[in-house]
Parts: C-alpha cells; sequence; structure tokens
C-alpha cells in the first residue's frame, strides 16, 4: 500500500509538497505553504471539514449513525432524550446519580421570565410563525442573562446550556399557543421532558394533562433521532456564529434561522404538503414522473451526506406503527408508502443514490399526535438543541479560530464613478 499522505506539484513552478493524510483530511494549512493566495473553491463546503469532532459519526454510503460511538438503533430503543443530550454534551452516559442532578437541574429551569412570554412574545402579530417566534425568543434570552456572555466561564457555561435545553420546550409551546389564540401553560415539574412538553402543548381545562405514553415515548426517540447530526447547515451557523464568540443564545438563535428553511428543518412540513398536493395513491407514478422531469423534488427524498437509506428514517418507520395503533392512520401514510416503493425501483433514484431520509416520515408523525405542520421545524429545534450546544462547547474547547472563509473574485475591475446625469440606461 502507498504512503497516506498526498503530494501536490505547482506545475508553474516545479515545487511540490507532500500532506499527510490524517483521520480522512488533509490540512488546508499545508496547502498554503506551496501555494499561498490560491483558495479552494468549495461552494456549499460540499468538500470542506471545518473542524476535528468527536460527537457524532457518520458513514453516509453505510447508512451508519452514531452518537459519542453508540448506535443511533440502540440509543433509540434503550435511552432516552435526556440521557442522550447529556452524552453528547459530556462525551460519556451519566451514572445514576449523574442523571438524577441532571434531570433535577432541566426540570427546575424550565420557567421563563414572566417578560420573555407577557411582553415578548404577545408583542408577536397573531398569526405569527411559531418557527420565527422561536428564532427571536432565543435571541432575546441572552439579554436575560448577561452572564452567558462568559463563554469561558465554565459554570456559567453550563448553567446556559442547562437553561437552553429546559427551556426550548417551554418556548416552542408558547409559540404555538400563541399562534393559535390558547393561554400559556406553565411546565409542571412532575412530569418527563417529553410529557412536560406535551403538557404545554395540549393542556386545555383540566387540572393535570396526562399524556399518552405511547405518544410520550415516541416523541423522545423522535427528539433522540433528531438530537445531532455532526456538521449539517445549522450546526455550522451555530459554530459561525459561536465562532465570534458571541453568547450561546444568539449563536443558538442563529442554528435556529438555519433550521428554519425547507431544505433542512422545513423538509418534513414539505413533505406533508406534497403528499396532500398528491392526494391519492393513484396520483403517485405521474408525480413521480413530474420529479423526474425537473418539476420540483421528491420531499423527504436524498441527503447530502446520505447515499443510503437514512438510520433515522428506519426507526421512524417502527414508531410510526405504534403512533398510528393510538391515534389512528394518517391517511397521507399509504401514499408515503406508494412513494417510497416507486422510487426506490426507479433508475432515476437509484443512480443518484436517493432514498428516504429523517423527513420522509416524521411529519407524518406528528401530523398524526396533532402538531399543526408551522410546528414542525420548532420540534426539530427543540432536541437538536443539546447537539448545537455541545458542538458549540467542542469548538471553544478546541481554541478555534473565528470561521472567515475567502472568496473569488469575479466582479468587474477597477473603475471610476460615473455622476448619475452621465449614466447609460
Ligand atoms: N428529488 C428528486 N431529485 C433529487 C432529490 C429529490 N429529493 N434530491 C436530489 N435530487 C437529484 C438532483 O436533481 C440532482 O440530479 P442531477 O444530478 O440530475 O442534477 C442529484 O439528485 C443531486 O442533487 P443535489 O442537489 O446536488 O444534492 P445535494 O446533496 O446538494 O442536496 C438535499 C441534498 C437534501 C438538499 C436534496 O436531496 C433535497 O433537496 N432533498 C429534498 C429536501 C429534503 O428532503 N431535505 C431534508 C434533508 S434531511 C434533514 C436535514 O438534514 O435537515
Amino acid at each position: 500500500m502507498g504512503r497516506e499522505s498526498i503530494t501536490i506539484t505547482d506545475n508553474r513552478t516545479g515545487d511540490s509538497l507532500e500532506i499527510p493524510i490524517l483521520n480522512g483530511g488533509v490540512s488546508a494549512a499545508e496547502w498554503q505553504k506551496l501555494l499561498p493566495g490560491i483558495w479552494f473553491y468549495d461552494p456549499g463546503l460540499l468538500s470542506t471539514a471545518m473542524c476535528e469532532s468527536s460527537i457524532t459519526y457518520l458513514d453516509g454510503g453505510a447508512g451508519i449513525l452514531r452518537y459519542r460511538g453508540y448506535p443511533i438503533e440502540q440509543l433509540a430503543e434503550q435511552s432516552t432524550y435526556l440521557e442522550v443530550a447529556y452524552l453528547l454534551l459530556k462525551g460519556e452516559l451519566p451514572t445514576a446519580e449523574q442523571f438524577e442532578q441532571w434531570k433535577h437541574d432541566i426540570t427546575y429551569h424550565t420557567f421563563i421570565h414572566e417578560n420573555v412570554r407577557k411582553r415578548f412574545l404577545e408583542g408577536f402579530h397573531y398569526d405569527a410563525h411559531p418557527m420565527g417566534m422561536l428564532v427571536s425568543a432565543v435571541a432575546a434570552l441572552s439579554t436575560f442573562y448577561q452572564d452567558a456572555k462568559d463563554i469561558f466561564n465554565l459554570d456559567s457555561r453550563w448553567k446556559q446550556i442547562t437553561r437552553l435545553i429546559a427551556k426550548m420546550p417551554t418556548l416552542a409551546a408558547a409559540a404555538h399557543r400563541f399562534s393559535v389564540g390558547m393561554p400559556f401553560v406553565y411546565p409542571d415539574n412532575s412530569l418527563d421532558f417529553a410529557s412536560n412538553f406535551l403538557s404545554m402543548m395540549w393542556k386545555t381545562a383540566e387540572p393535570r394533562y396526562e399524556a399518552n405514553p405511547v405518544l410520550a415515548h415516541a416523541l423522545d426517540v423522535l427528539f433522540i433521532l433528531h438530537a445531532d447530526h455532526e456538521q449539517n447547515c445549522s450546526t455550522t451557523a451555530m459554530r459561525v456564529a459561536g465562532s465570534s464568540h458571541a453568547d450561546p443564545y444568539s449563536s443558538l438563535s442563529a442554528a435556529c434561522a438555519a433550521l428554519y428553511g425547507p431544505r433542512h428543518g422545513g423538509a418534513n412540513e414539505a413533505v406533508i404538503r406534497m403528499l396532500m398536493e398528491i392526494g391519492s395513491i393513484d396520483n403517485v407514478p405521474d408525480f413521480i414522473a413530474s420529479v423526474k422531469q425537473g418539476h420540483g423534488r421528491l420531499q423527504g427524498f436524498g441527503h447530502r451526506v446520505y447515499k443510503n437509506y437514512d438510520p433515522r428514517a428506519r426507526i421512524i418507520k417502527q414508531v410510526a406503527d405504534q403512533v398510528f395503533e393510538v391515534t389512528g392512520k394518517n391517511p397521507l401514510l399509504d401514499i408515503a408508502l406508494k412513494l417510497e416503493e416507486i422510487a426506490l425501483a426507479d433508475e432515476y433514484f437509484i443512480s443518484r443514490k436517493l432514498y428516504p431520509n429523517v423527513d420522509f416520515y416524521s411529519g407524518i408523525i406528528y401530523q398524526a399526535m396533532g402538531f399543526p405542520l408551522e410546528m414542525f421545524p420548532v420540534l426539530f429545534a427543540i432536541p437538536r438543541t443539546s447537539g448545537w450546544l455541545a458542538q458549540w462547547v467542542e469548538m471553544l474547547d478546541q481554541d478555534s479560530k473565528i470561521v472567515r472563509p475567502r472568496q473569488l473574485y469575479i466582479g468587474p475591475e477597477k473603475r471610476d464613478y460615473v455622476p448619475m446625469d452621465k449614466r447609460q440606461s
């Protein structure tokens, strides 16, 4: 076998340099020694590793996903979201004592300042999108916790992490309640993480909301599946904003904003809209044909990294069965199953390695559980908060540089200013 390195040669000068391949990558800093001022042109960062990370392992070709070395399948089956959040943040599963403390700390930080709700959230327009409200509310939290700016004080850092993970469901439910004109529900400290969120979402006049345990468990599993996914768009946004040493609330708000779009956290909403547009199984072949002709995309299919079945989609399909036992089957499921069946057998999708991703089935479950479409990206943001924060901590601990990429300028050469009355139309 050859050496674990590459050699680059500058054909203008004949100079060459050997760069070692380490952990599957080559150092761009080494490249710069030979070719200062020659930049890698990599729109979308398709071929760029922005960091070293020990949080999430993803092999898109083999369809493997692990958090801190633990297979996602085992975590989904045996763990809880709060335990997984701890694992992502600390690198190890908690002992029983550590977990009790963690659960206690999260439970007792779920309340939000009354001004966040009364003055800030209630200032939105009556039909505000809950994700827009969440993006803003998370940023606003930085003004309530001045100590958050002290990002290299480890006690303060952990306190903000606890606050963010604990308060996200409260903010999320508050945004929903406001957008549908329902009164705010305070957190119930006697409930577990998912049941408490469901209580804040759905409680009406009853003294205590008892979430269906099957639905609470299904939501918890979905939270585990969404907790981290290495260097995706929103995590990169978190790292980019955090690299300026902004406080964690401001950085996390940037991550939420990146998650808002239909190519990322909004994809499961797009899946439901697509399934509703298709309307019936009979229309599936025509719809697939139109996608192949370039009229739109098959939402919930394809992934920048997975070129195989997304392992999260496989787990979600099982969760869907449990949820539908309680809620009754979502009528869109049959259309989704038919779409998957036809697409997986079609040369267009096979040759491009397009498989269902996590969002293909998650929206169908959320809809069956009663969540409005607008809440889908919000439901993604709640658990991803732990992943964003783990990545942020890792970045700060690595003494990283501020993110500041280069560009290849393709605009006009220098030219002189022309007064307005002398300009040609
Ligand atoms: N339907 C039909 N064709 C597709 C699809 C799709 N969903 N996705 C990719 N393609 C085609 C694309 O047209 C292109 O074909 P060609 O080579 O003939 O031009 C080829 O596959 C490669 O596509 P790409 O846009 O270069 O791939 P990408 O890695 O840049 O995009 C993606 C990844 C997720 C943005 C894209 O697959 C997509 O738009 N999927 C639908 C939206 C979606 O489900 N997003 C959720 C992603 S998973 C959750 C998350 O991480 O947030």
